[in-house]
């Protein structure tokens, strides 16, 4: 049986607000996309992951959705919408849509009905607990601060909300509101979507009186539920934000039965800078050779038995080249490692939208940011005293707007991406990093991630092949072999800005070279600063 197509497949990832602007507003549309669509079908990509295009208030950029059946006006129409699957599928580029289940906006028409008493037909699809004004039901907090729970007067009553107030939590108990998102997602599918990413899917089975939110004991079989009534049914790949996911529930999700969705997308090599017991905010030095350990730990666990997501970035996170690498001197070179040592790996490689020409993070002036989780944080952490210069350090860090600065395409106004004022500064770097410049370069971050795409398509080792990670305790090689019965590979790179050395190169020396991310020949068991490179040999005698 042939293994389904996500499995081979490198996914885009678009935030449709900082893509490309068309229309001279200053904000991201689809068609702006579909004027992309050439550059994307270049760089090889199978898919592109759409954050959210529906109807909204645009409290939380479109992860407040307040009519899952249309496109918000300042993104286009479900014409534009129809003409961005159809000019993509002419590419054999699918689109894989965001699928926010978890709340509405507080705009939606289920929640303005919902509010008005307890007696609306509504008022179950959200969820309800009675108190009194100020004293809450229970202590839970909101992700985007304060307590995650609302005093409505016309009801008498709080409800849930995990993200703003105005993203009330839907009431997944309710089994009406889960055969009406089922209709939905249906309806999508008819319309010629090849996929959805499920936002924070871990939380669909929240059990709110247990302070439970991630992984309750409904979660797994409402997915099965809306697995067997929707995704089932058709190819399509679903994808499972799951900030909890570990490597037991993870083979739950991505059961290779296909009883729920076809991979996870889980965090836990995302949240390791940072202090234990403290949030994403509270920095700290990357432990690397755990980071590496936690790589081994969901390679080997997934393998045969579920399907993960590999991926340094998204619209959450701030740049990897930032994070993990070096955005001076050597930005193009640890650009590039990091491409290497993640599109090694087993996995569908998700790419961020300027990834793959090494954007970096911006540093900003608190005035021109744009996040709701980061501005309630500066205004959290300033009201209790903390100082300035540190918030502004954990923002620079970790602000979820690293990663939403418009998309660099030129070194013209605006980068190319708006000809008006663009809702989000730009960041300054754009007259040297931006995709005009990367595609007339040979030799740059964006020419290395379209061979390593190619590489996924022409080497089947990366797909199949099985993980083991070498040089485990090392404090600066990130090194594993990937072997299948026709070959192996070999990848090893520095992390680092300092050349080290890397013995295990030892014996490699007549295999082909995959790829490398220097002009200059390998050295004999060293590696430079940051240097990267996938070697392969065929076990001769057998296929391959
Ligand atoms: C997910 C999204 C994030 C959003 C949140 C609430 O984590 O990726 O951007 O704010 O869910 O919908
Ligand atoms: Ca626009």
């Amino acid at each position: 049986m042939r293994e389904p197509w996500w499995k081979e497949a490198v996914i885009y990832q678009i935030y449709p607000k900082s893509f490309c602007d068309s229309n001279g507003d200053g904000i991201g549309d689809l068609q702006g996309i579909i004027g992309k669509l050439d550059y994307l079908q270049q760089l090889g990509v199978d898919a592109i992951w759409l954050s959210p295009v529906y109807r909204s208030p645009q409290d939380d950029n479109g992860y407040d959705i307040s009519d899952y059946q249309d496109i918000d006006p300042i993104f286009g129409t479900l014409a534009d919408m129809d003409e961005l699957i159809a000019r993509a599928g002419e590419r054999g580029i699918r689109i894989i849509m965001d699928l926010v289940l978890n709340h509405t906006s507080d705009e939606h028409p289920w929640f303005r009905e919902a509010k008005k008493s307890r007696e609306n037909p509504y008022h179950d699809y959200y969820i309800w607990r009675d108190g009194q004004e100020g004293a809450y039901p229970n202590e839970l907090r909101a992700a985007f601060g304060g307590p995650a729970w609302e005093w409505v007067p016309e009801c008498g009553q709080y409800y849930l909300h995990q993200f703003s107030v105005k993203q009330p939590d839907l009431n997944w108990e309710n089994p009406a509101v889960r055969q009406e998102l089922y209709r939905m997602i249906q309806w999508w599918v008819d319309r010629g979507v090849g996929g959805f990413r499920l936002d924070v899917a871990d939380l669909l089975g929240k059990e709110p009186d247990a302070m439970v939110m991630a992984e309750g004991k409904m979660l797994h079989p409402y997915i099965k539920e809306m697995s067997r009534a929707v995704f089932q049914q058709h190819d399509l790949v679903t994808v499972g934000e799951a900030w909890s996911a570990n490597t037991q529930n993870a083979l739950l999700y991505s059961n290779p039965d296909g009883s729920e969705l076809s991979m996870v997308f889980q965090f836990e090599h995302m949240v390791m800078d940072q202090q234990p017991g403290g949030s994403k905010w509270d920095l700290a030095p990357l432990p690397f050779v755990e980071f590496k350990k936690v790589f081994a730990k969901w390679q080997q666990a997934l393998y045969h038995k579920g399907w993960n997501s590999l991926f340094f970035e998204n619209h959450d996170l701030p740049r990897s080249v930032s994070r993990f690498g070096d955005d001076g001197a050597y930005r193009e070179r640890s650009a590039k490692m990091l491409a290497t040592c993640l599109h090694g790996m087993q996995g569908t490689p998700y790419i961020y939208q300027g990834q793959e020409i090494g954007m970096t993070n911006p540093r900003m002036e608190i005035g021109e940011y744009r996040d709701i989780e980061l501005l309630n944080m500066y205004r959290e952490r300033m009201a209790a005293g903390v100082p300035k210069e540190q918030i502004m350090g954990s923002i620079y860090a970790k602000g979820r707007d690293n990663a939403r600065t418009p998309m660099q395409w030129s070194d013209e106004k605006n980068a190319g991406f708006t000809e008006g004022e663009p809702w989000i500064s730009v960041n300054p770097n754009y007259t040297s990093v931006n995709a005009a410049r990367a595609a007339a370069d040979e030799d740059s971050v964006y020419h290395y991630y379209r061979r390593l795409i190619a590489l996924r398509k022409s080497c089947r080792v990366l797909i199949d092949g099985n993980y083991e990670p070498l040089l485990l305790e090392d404090p600066y090689v990130f090194a594993y072999t990937r072997t299948s019965p026709d070959g192996q590979i070999l990848v090893a790179c520095n992390f680092s800005g300092r050349e080290v050395p890397c013995k295990i190169l030892d014996g490699w020396e007549e295999a082909e070279v995959l790829i490398h991310n220097e002009q200059e020949a390998l050295l004999p068991g060293r590696l430079r600063p940051y240097e990267a490179v996938m070697l392969k040999r065929c076990f001769c005698g057998r296929a391959g």
